[in-house]
């Protein structure tokens, strides 16, 4: 019985320490020193290929190197081996860190300075007291929900908007496509935290970006293909954006002529607003492993049909 890691090659030995200290009776494998593929039963990795159990006969758990499954082609998973995300508060924590980040930025249009600094300019721009921001949160699991506990102490006026009801620290939960344009039309700023699945690949295009109050400020750090990367841009434009802060994108990173490296009112950074921390997800793992002994349910599985 063994476990193998197969997804970050820089990240590998780092893993590999983390179960010698943490659970050094474990045999811990590294890709691609797989030995015997039978005797894998746990597979730590970032995607996975259709012949995983030809290559694995004997796997019992897939875990995906991180906290989103999207890369995952759900379709090729045998039905027995059940997908586990890696969360753990640590890693929730470090996006806590970068929305805060991203959050007051806006707030107080650094942008805007940014802009004004490039061209010389020393002029002061209105402030507006975090008790008039209303800042919202698509999608209250792990992560929005930590953003939201790690938000409502800075004084914004917060509120998500959830597939199902979710309790918002101090604000509303707006609940399902039908309550999605109200939700927007009272965020003057808007972090995304969905995960990528058929229904919410493209959510935040030209129709739902309109719903924004003008000059809202945009957060992304749930995936690329959650906004429609041209209407964010007309949206841009047309200041109907006032600013965004943009983690994620549909390609990474994006051609050298994508319009986003240039625009003014866009700060790019490349998928770092939160990361697995190895620790953490080790000991998640270890938890999983003591609840299959016992016969419970494995924490944090990809529920399959849907999709996260
Ligand atoms: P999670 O715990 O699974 O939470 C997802 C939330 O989204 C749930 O509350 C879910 O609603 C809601 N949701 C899903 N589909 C929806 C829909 N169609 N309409 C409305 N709400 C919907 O996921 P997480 O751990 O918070 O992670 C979220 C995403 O963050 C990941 O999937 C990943 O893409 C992204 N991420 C990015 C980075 C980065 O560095 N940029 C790092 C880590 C993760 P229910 O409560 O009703 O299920
Ligand atoms: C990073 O984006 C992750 O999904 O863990």
């Amino acid at each position: 019985m063994c476990i193998l890691y197969m997804a970050w090659p820089s990240d590998a030995e780092q893993w590999r320490a983390a179960f010698a200290r943490l659970a050094p009776e474990l045999e811990f494998r590294l890709a691609p020193d797989i030995g015997d593929p039978g005797d894998v039963r746990y597979l730590i990795a970032w995607e996975s290929s259709a012949d995983l159990i030809e290559r694995f006969p004997n796997l019992r758990v897939l875990y995906s190197a991180g906290a989103g499954v999207d890369q995952f082609d759900l379709s090729l998973l045998p039905a027995h081996v059940p997908l586990v995300r890696l969360v753990d508060p640590a890693m929730a924590s470090i996006m806590t860190e970068y929305v805060q980040f991203a959050v007051l930025a806006l707030h107080r249009d650094i942008l805007s300075y940014r802009a004004q600094q490039t061209a010389r300019v020393w002029a002061e721009l209105p402030i507006i007291p975090a008790a008039r921001r209303r800042v919202g949160v698509m999608g209250i699991g792990n992560l929005g929900l930590a953003v939201l506990e790690r938000l409502h102490p800075l004084g914004f006026q917060l509120s998500g908007w959830n597939r199902s009801e979710k309790a918002v620290p101090g604000g509303r939960c707006y609940v399902g496509m039908e309550q999605l344009p109200a939700f927007l039309a009272q965020c003057d700023i808007l972090i995304n935290l969905l995960p990528l699945t058929p229904q919410t690949t493209g959510i935040l295009n030209r129709e739902r970006l309109d719903c924004l109050p003008m000059g809202a400020g945009l957060v992304n750090v749930g995936r690329g293909a959650h906004l429609v990367e041209a209407d964010v841009v007309r949206a841009l434009d047309e200041g109907r954006l006032g600013g965004a802060i943009l983690d994620v994108f549909e390609q990474e990173p994006p051609p050298p002529e994508h319009p986003f490296w240039s625009h003014p009112k866009v700060l790019m950074t490349p998928h770092v607003a939160s990361t697995v921390q190895i620790d953490g997800a080790v000991s998640v793992i270890l938890e999983n492993l003591r609840r299959e002994r016992r016969g419970d349910a494995l924490l944090n599985v990809v529920d399959r049909s849907r999709g996260y």
